[in-house]
């Protein structure tokens, strides 16, 4: 079998990151917005750095203006996702983007994406659940309005909530409100650390924002304490190491130590992040990932169940799912 038809989980997608550049610019094009300084030559996301990158994803976000904006956009990541072998997926979701933290317009777009995500299933296959989720630059009042939509409409398809942006703006401690705000509600946390900052913003997520899964968290690496501890402690790493070597964290696939973490015990998934930004899909980074570290598939098997065991859904999909996964 080929790792193309691997049945995969993917746990650490944002929605609007999945967006591909052509579907950008054809949204664009119907609402006379000039989106040309952000795309490269060839067509695809131009940008210098991880700063400049979420400046682009900002830019290129908005031209969503409209629940059936985010439909279409729901329909063609998930058509991409499936086509890579995506058997269940979990997407990042911004009230910032959806509706200005409103809760009344939020629920519309999250009826339309889930509405545009039901059709992808019945055709494809294809699960997909929400994860609400801050953005840090945006600052913790905003994370607090972004926490009460997410706490409003918790339930059997938004099932989480997490933290996204810029690691260097603020400290964890600062969106402690949100997150008790979002556990009261029922939803499971994760938060982006560990990326643009060290191994003290891992443990710091882990403290302050009591989440159960990390988002990269990947430099964890350059304390082995700190790894010991989320091996003991079963924390999820929401890897995305294509997404890593783009953006310069590591200088190319076989420095980033996802092999090494896994080595050590720590529970790695493996996920593409933003996809057309970083030229890659599933499929690729299972590619890349043999390519380095010689992993076959009962590796890949392995690392889809554990994602399945941390998925952020009720135990009857999680069953369905791993259902799906046995060979
Ligand atoms: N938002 C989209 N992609 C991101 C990333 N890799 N890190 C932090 N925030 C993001
Ligand atoms: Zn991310």
């Amino acid at each position: 079998m080929s790792l193309a038809a691997l049945p995969k989980v993917e746990l650490h997608l944002h929605l609007e990151g999945a967006a591909p550049a052509d579907f950008v610019r054809g949204l664009a094009r119907e609402k006379s917005v000039d989106l040309s300084g952000i795309f490269a030559p060839d067509g695809s996301y131009s940008y210098t750095d991880f700063w400049h990158f979420l400046h682009v994803y900002e830019t290129a976000t908005s031209v969503l203006k409209t629940p059936e904006d985010y439909a279409r956009l729901t329909r063609a990541v998930l058509e991409e996702s499936a086509a890579a072998g995506v058997i269940y997926s979990e997407t990042f979701l911004s009230p910032d983007f959806c509706g200005g933290r409103d809760v009344g317009a939020w629920r519309e777009y999250l009826t339309a994406i889930r509405e545009a995500a039901e059709e992808a299933e019945a055709r494809d296959g294809i699960t997909l659940r929400g994860i609400v989720t801050c953005i840090r630059h945006f600052g913790p009042e905003k994370a607090r309005e972004t926490a009460l939509c997410a706490a409003e409409t918790a339930g059997d398809w938004l099932t989480g909530f997490g933290i996204a942006g810029d690691e260097r703006a603020g400290e964890p401690g600062d969106f402690a409100w949100a997150f008790d705000c979002a556990r009261e509600a029922g939803l499971r946390l994760t938060a982006h650390a560990g990326e643009w900052r060290g191994p003290e913003s891992v443990a710091a997520a882990l403290d302050a924002l009591k989440v159960e899964r990390i988002g990269h968290g990947v430099r964890a690496i350059e304390d082995p304490a700190l790894v010991d501890r989320l091996a003991e402690d079963g924390v999820v790493l929401e890897v995305c190491p294509g997404s890593n070597v783009a953006l310069g964290v590591y200088p190319d696939w076989r420095a980033h130590p996802i092999d090494r973490l896994r080595g050590a015990g720590c529970k790695v998934t493996v996920s593409t992040d933003d996809p057309p930004f970083f030229h890659t899909t599933m499929v690729r980074e299972y590619d890349r990932l043999a390519d380095a570290f010689g992993w076959d598939e009962d590796d890949f098997a392995a690392i889809a169940r554990t994602s399945a065991d941390a998925a952020f859904c009720d135990d009857t999909t999680r069953s369905r799912i791993l259902e799906r996964l046995a060979p």
